[in-house]
């Protein structure tokens, strides 16, 4: 019991060592890297563990993004519409979107509404930087067909050009919508056709906005929300979202009590 203790111990030392080792060498190649504990509950959560390996995500890019939207889909349990989601690629997210829904016995029976062209991005526009080009990330829709199997029969997959298909879903109602189409252009048509339509508590998640490889996106959404009570909340693993009908703050400025807090450590 005891040697087993201190092996623990030598061990999480040593994996401390590592990790500020790490922290180091990231900080050479990335000046702005921030690594995280690896002490969080949700890395030894096997379910979601084997939803990541059936996407082929187990590297983790995307596994924090994939794990707050699972989180932010148990906040509209309650909340009266379908779902929707603008740029599905292979599925990955709406998979988690129908599980939530299929998950859901207090309003059992939400329709899942997936947009997108599969034939990958369309054209960027200057606002888009350079990260992107057109018809990157093309899926097939019969792969996401399949991907979807245990969802059978809640789903409705609408192929073309956003926005082009909004308007056959324009007198439904939603709880949560997610937009991830990486430009300016669709963001900004799906933000605009969706609010109206999402019900108070309902949630617009921005899988793109904050991120320097997608500046359009980011734009198209503070743009459309500048004259709306909601702002975006920023997600520290990238992404944002709002909670409609729920007003939300200006971002709140740091610097003005930084000189401050400066002064004080100083004169200490
Ligand atoms: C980042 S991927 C979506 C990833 C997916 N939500 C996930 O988490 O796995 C972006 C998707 O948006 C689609 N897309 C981009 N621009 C579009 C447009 N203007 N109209 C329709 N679909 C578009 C692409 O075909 C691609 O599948």
């Amino acid at each position: 019991m005891f040697r087993f203790g201190m092996k623990e111990k030598i061990l999480q030392s040593f994996r401390s060592r590592m990790l500020i080792t790490l922290d180091k060498i990231t900080k050479t190649v990335f000046k702005k890297y921030y690594l995280i504990w690896p002490e969080i509950d949700w890395f030894y959560n096997k379910s979601f563990e084997d939803y990541l390996k059936i996407f082929n995500e187990y590297n983790g890019f995307n596994a924090y993004r994939r794990y707050i939207l699972l989180q932010l889909l148990r906040l509209v349990e309650d909340v009266p519409g379908d779902t929707a989601e603008c740029g599905v690629y292979k599925g990955a997210s709406s998979w988690l979107i129908l599980a939530a829904n299929s998950a859901n016995k207090r309003i059992p029976n939400k329709i899942h509404h997936m947009f997108d062209s599969f034939e990958g991005l369309s054209k960027p526009k200057e606002v888009d930087g350079i990260h992107w080009k057109e018809g990157d990330l093309k899926a097939r829709e019969e792969e996401v067909i399949e991907n979807l199997k245990p969802f059978k029969g809640k789903f409705k997959i609408y192929k073309g050009w956003i926005p082009y298909r909004f308007q056959e879903v324009k007198y439904l109602k939603f709880s949560f919508v997610h937009i991830d189409v990486d430009l300016y252009q669709p963001t900004f048509d799906s933000i605009a056709f969706f609010y109206d339509r999402v019900n108070d508590g309902g949630i617009i998640l921005c899988d793109d906005y904050g991120f320097s490889s997608c500046p359009g996106a980011t734009k198209a959404i503070n743009e459309f929300l500048e004259d709306k009570p909601e702002k975006m909340i920023y997600l520290p693993v990238g992404g944002g979202f709002i909670i409609k009908g729920l007003r939300t703050s200006e971002d709140i400025d740091l610097s003005q009590f930084i000189k401050e807090a400066i002064n004080v450590r100083q004169t200490a």
